[in-house]
């Protein structure tokens, strides 16, 4: 959730750094610095707060050098303060780190008792003095980065500097991703490639357990061994302007409008042109695996965790194998029943997500099949996995997740007729019908979108509420639970999902004139379910705020506001709901003045557990 960036090479070298850290602020925002060598030693500046409270303070400094680190903080290990953020310095050494050190404390013992004085809280520290305990030792920069490394235990993406070999910088990673840019006469990394794509295409993606060594207008990658490892870069497709705001107030709503296009990209090639065959290249091509699982267990964190919900009904109904949805921290600890007859589906937008990746890995050790849906190309998530399908949002930079959750339904639902076909289960004419639908949906979205005013009057409405309740049955239910999600990660209005048929056990308490109710009633098979519900709340002065099926005159009598959304087969109609819910919940936080794009406490990639 911290972000790195460094850069080797001709430009002016504090701009690249803060360029980068502006585009990698959304991974890590409460503290931020630099790194420079500069006049024959490594200047740092760090500063608590935005990334503006560093700016402010560098400004009209010249920090001119060829070489430099730079990071934004999410606090893991010490509090957010100048001194505990990044980089830390220790003797001619200066490290930014992303990660965990789970030794750190023993570590620093050790070192502390050798005469290292310590100026931070942090486990990132002992990362500093280790590498320049053995550059003490007489041992060369490079060299010494690969003892230090082989010391410490955790998780950990790297960059280091060291004033005795200024023309030189080094990465490592473990458990948490790194990237090596290579332009032209410059060399870059970064923690997440948009960070850098302004200067360069290719890159280099690090795997655990390696360290990428910059110098000679070259990048060399090696082992913890020192051997040196042939690696061909690779080239990314996006495109620096696709990760900026496109002209919208926020990242978020451009991310919510670009839905039709994230869907219409996501869906491409992946049907056959006769519509009859779903198309996941090289998945089960020999037919074995599906053969072979007797169940799917679908684990995942945050809002991928309602699409796992969502992706529950869709296999169930489409393909009848038992599916289970968990929670990647409880999937883990709970000694869950998987083995080779299991496909392990995890979904994450970030393919880092460290509780996702703990359960993938438990999984993978029980003999499980492994079945990734992500969003990053070379994330860790994609590379562990047997298998990957990935949404093709484009990077997703609001840290409340939009685009990538409402392509990820769209991929559940691919994945429920590739495996429903297989099975069996599926006739070939509602293949047709279900990819008729599929086809569809971008043109649908479009309209719901266009509906935006609408929505913002109600969310204008409605900013002053405390509390919300969002109700929703069956396959529309974990919408509810997103939509209330929503709410609460960016308007901080107090919210909750709840499946409408349970309402009478609990939250009809809670219900009067001060209390909003956002009720899921399109038209499916539980609408005469919903509509009581609806009755029952507008009975105790419930305020409702209704998603229905355009055309619904009925409904319009019985709520106080109503978004309607166009008819489609309701194992989609999750996707048309999500949109203006996570617009309402937009609108509402805009109103309140919040930083929208990064909402207080929240982290866009949580990769500790
Ligand atoms: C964080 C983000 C959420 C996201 C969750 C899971 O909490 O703020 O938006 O849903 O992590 O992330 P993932 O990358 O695994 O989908």
């Amino acid at each position: 959730m911290c972000g790195i960036v460094g850069y080797l090479g001709p430009r002016e070298t504090v701009g690249v750094l803060m360029d980068g850290l502006r585009r990698l602020e959304y991974r890590g925002y409460d503290s931020a610095g630099i790194a420079v060598f500069h006049g024959g030693k490594i200047e740092v500046r760090r500063a608590r707060g935005k990334l503006r409270v560093l700016e402010e303070a560098i400004a009209g400094e010249s920090l001119e050098g060829k070489v430099g680190i730079g990071h934004t903080r999410w606090a893991t290990h010490g509090r957010p303060s100048d001194d505990n953020a990044h980089p830390h310095k220790a003797g001619s050494i200066a490290v930014v780190h992303n990660g965990i050190i789970e030794n750190y404390l023993s570590l620093k013992k050790v070192l502390t008792e050798s005469g290292h004085v310590f100026a931070s809280e942090t486990d990132t520290e002992v990362i500093a003095h280790l590498v320049d305990h053995f550059l003490r030792e007489d041992f060369p920069f490079e060299e010494a980065v690969r003892r230090a490394l082989g010391k410490i235990k955790g998780s950990y993406a790297l960059a280091v500097l060291c004033e005795k070999e200024p023309e030189k910088l080094i990465g490592a990673r473990n458990e948490s991703p790194l990237v090596v840019g290579l332009g032209e006469g410059e060399l870059l990394i970064a923690s997440d490639t948009p960070a850098v794509l302004n200067y360069t295409r290719d890159f280099i993606f690090l795997e655990d357990g390696e360290m990428a060594v910059l110098s000679d207008g070259k990048a060399e990658v090696l082992d913890l061994e020192g051997k040196r490892i042939p690696r061909e870069p690779k080239r990314v497709k996006w495109n620096p302007l696709m990760a900026e705001k496109g002209g919208y107030k926020h990242f978020m709503l451009k991310e919510i409008m670009e839905q039709p296009r994230a869907i219409t990209d996501t869906i491409r090639g992946r049907i056959s042109e006769d519509r009859s065959e779903i198309i996941f290249e090289g998945l089960d091509s020999d037919g074995k695996m599906v053969k072979a699982i007797n169940r799917i267990a679908l684990v995942a964190c945050g809002t991928s965790y309602h699409a796992a919900l969502v992706g529950r009904y869709l296999i169930e109904s489409l393909c009848r194998i038992p599916v289970e949805a968990d929670i990647g921290s409880e999937f883990r600890y709970r000694n869950p029943l998987v083995d080779e007859k299991t496909l392990l589906v995890t979904i994450s937008q970030s393919g880092e997500t460290a509780d996702t990746l703990a359960a993938l890995r438990e999984a993978r050790k029980r003999g499980a099949r492994t079945l990734g849906i992500c969003n990053v190309v070379e994330s860790s998530l994609s590379r562990e996995s047997d298998y990957t399908i990935f949404t093709y949002a484009g990077p997703e930079i609001g840290v409340a997740s939009t685009k990538a959750f409402s392509t990820q339904l769209v991929i559940l639902y691919l994945l429920s007729l590739f495996l429903g076909k297989r099975t069996g289960y599926i006739s070939h004419t509602q293949m047709d019908e279900f990819i008729g639908e599929l086809v569809r949906l971008p043109h649908l979205l479009e309209e719901v979108v266009r509906g935006h005013k609408e929505i913002e009057r109600i969310g204008r409405k409605y900013v002053h509420a405390e509390n919300f309740l969002y109700l929703g049955r069956g396959i529309n239910y974990p919408i509810a639970l997103e939509g209330a999600l929503k709410l609460k990660e960016i308007s901080y209005i107090h919210a909750e999902g709840y499946p409408a048929g349970e309402m009478k056990h609990g939250p009809i308490a809670l219900i009067d004139r001060e209390m909003p109710v956002v009720v899921l009633a399109t038209k499916d098979d539980t609408y005469e379910k919903v509509m009581n519900n609806i009755e029952e709340v507008h009975a105790r002065e419930g305020r409702i705020i209704a998603l229905a099926s355009q055309g619904d005159k009925e409904i319009a009598s019985k709520v106080e506001d109503v978004i309607f959304i166009p008819p489609t087969v309701s194992l989609l109609t999750p996707v048309l709901l999500t949109i203006p819910l996570q617009l309402l919940a937009y609108y509402m936080a805009d109103f309140k003045g919040n930083d929208v794009d990064q909402p207080r406490n929240l982290a866009k990639s949580v990769t500790v557990e």
